[in-house]
């Protein structure tokens, strides 16, 4: 017989004295050109739900899954590289949409290409739908994943693929 049994081995015992609250991951989701216009933008293909309501969804969402969000949207190629630099450094996992740079920004695929944590790319329409030039992304054989084509709903579905990803 064992003299002594540490905590961890008796199913008895609790291995760990309960912590306090789990400190919430921070999600960065990104957005790239246009779609600060998101409700008056073509309401007949990306909806009437404004960048607001994508954040309002995307907080409450996220709290209830132990996520912080952090929504940000840029016109600006630069500034979002900058963005995807940071979640690199900062090893935060990222929702992007990168709007019409996905199509031909290399530069932004590049960066990606740095990531250290979950990258799903999201798109409000289903990009595979429409036009042609629309076919090709040079993002999404640098994300985890990708979802499109579920409204604002594509954001919610992305932050529980964040989840799963992050193994919780
Ligand atoms: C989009 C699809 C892109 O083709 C387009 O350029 C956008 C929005 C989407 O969310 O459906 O700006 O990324």
């Amino acid at each position: 017989m064992r003299a002594a049994q540490s905590a961890a081995d008796d199913p008895q015992e609790p291995s760990e004295p309960p912590t306090p609250r789990a400190r919430a991951t921070t999600v960065l989701i990104l957005n790239g050109p246009n779609l600060g216009r998101l409700g008056a933008r073509e309401p007949e293909i990306y909806g009437s739900a404004t960048l607001g309501d994508i954040a309002a969804a995307c907080a409450a969402l996220g709290a209830s899954l132990g996520l912080s969000v952090d929504l940000r949207q840029t016109d600006d190629e630069a500034e979002l590289i900058g963005w995807i630099h940071e979640a690199a450094e900062l090893r935060l996992p990222v929702v992007l949409n990168p709007a019409a740079f996905t199509h031909y920004s290399y530069a932004l695929r590049d960066a990606l290409a740095m990531r250290t944590a979950p990258l799903v790319e999201v798109h409000l329409s289903n990009p595979a739908a429409r036009e042609t030039f629309r076919h090709t992304s040079v993002v999404s054989a640098v994300a985890d994943g990708t979802i499109a084509g579920f409204g604002l709903h594509s954001y919610e579905l992305a932050l529980r693929a964040v989840v799963r990803l992050l193994g919780r």
